[in-house]
């Protein structure tokens, strides 16, 4: 094995038994966050996801909010909702099969966050930066990965995945092909077909917005089941 892959899997390895420590005791994890922007570190041996906490909050479960058998129009008022709930800094990964509705539910969130221009698939050029209007939640920028076709850790970082702005939010479609790699405190978003013009989607926001998304979807008349795992 040559000594730049050999690096980069011993910097896999460790990411993932950090990241395992936060998640794999009793599938409980504690909420972190992105740090926000900084220069990229020579080394570039992590992603922007703090790995120790000062003053560790309390274990808590991790919650699912899982929606049936959404139309497009019920998952535009799924994506105002979500949009409501983001501060910037973060990673919100948009996971499930092909077909099966990221990309659409990223262009309905751009749109509720006053993008007026049209959301195409990253798929090809890997990345896409839209640019924001004013908006109260002072968020500037939303960039859009495709990661479907990325197999190594040192392309994500290529595209400038560990330098995230507090003011940017990163939507990473087939976010799950770097799990690992994702910081605790990201949204997961999971679609799944329910037939030709409905989705289900599993919603598993960072722990301190749980309170704030049921609000919002309740607002926007959409019923989650919760499930703890
Ligand atoms: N309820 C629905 N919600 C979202 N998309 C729907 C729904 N019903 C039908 N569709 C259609 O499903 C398709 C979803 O395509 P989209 O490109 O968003 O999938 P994707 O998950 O990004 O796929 P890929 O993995 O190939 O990138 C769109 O053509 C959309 O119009
Ligand atoms: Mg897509």
């Amino acid at each position: 094995m040559k000594r730049k892959d050999a690096l980069a899997t011993n910097r896999e390895q460790t990411k993932i038994k950090e990241l395992c420590g936060a998640t794999r005791q009793n599938d409980v994890m504690q909420p972190q966050s992105l740090s926000g922007k900084k220069s990229r570190s020579p080394k570039r041996n992590s992603l922007s996801a703090p790995h120790t906490v000062a003053n560790p909050e309390p274990m808590i479960a991790v919650q699912t909010l899982t929606l049936k058998s959404l139309t497009q129009d019920d998952m535009q008022r799924l994506a105002s909702a979500i949009a409501r709930c983001l501060r910037g800094g973060e990673v919100v990964s948009l996971e499930g099969e092909l077909g099966s509705g990221k990309t659409f539910f990223v262009r309905q969130l751009a749109h509720a966050l006053g993008y007026a221009h049209h959301v195409t698939s990253p798929t090809f050029v890997l990345q896409k930066l839209y640019d924001l209007p004013s908006n109260p939640a002072g968020l500037e920028q939303l960039i859009h990965y495709d990661v479907y076709r990325l197999t190594t850790y040192d392309e994500l970082l290529d595209l400038g995945f560990d330098d995230l702005s507090p003011t940017a939010v990163a939507l990473v479609e087939w976010g799950d092909r770097f799990a690992h790699l994702l910081p605790a405190s990201c949204w997961r978003i999971k679609f799944s077909i329910a037939d030709d013009s409905h989705r289900n989607v599993d919603i598993r926001p960072p722990q301190d917005r749980i309170a704030a998304l049921q609000v919002e979807l309740d607002r926007e008349q959409l019923e989650a089941a919760i499930s703890h795992e």
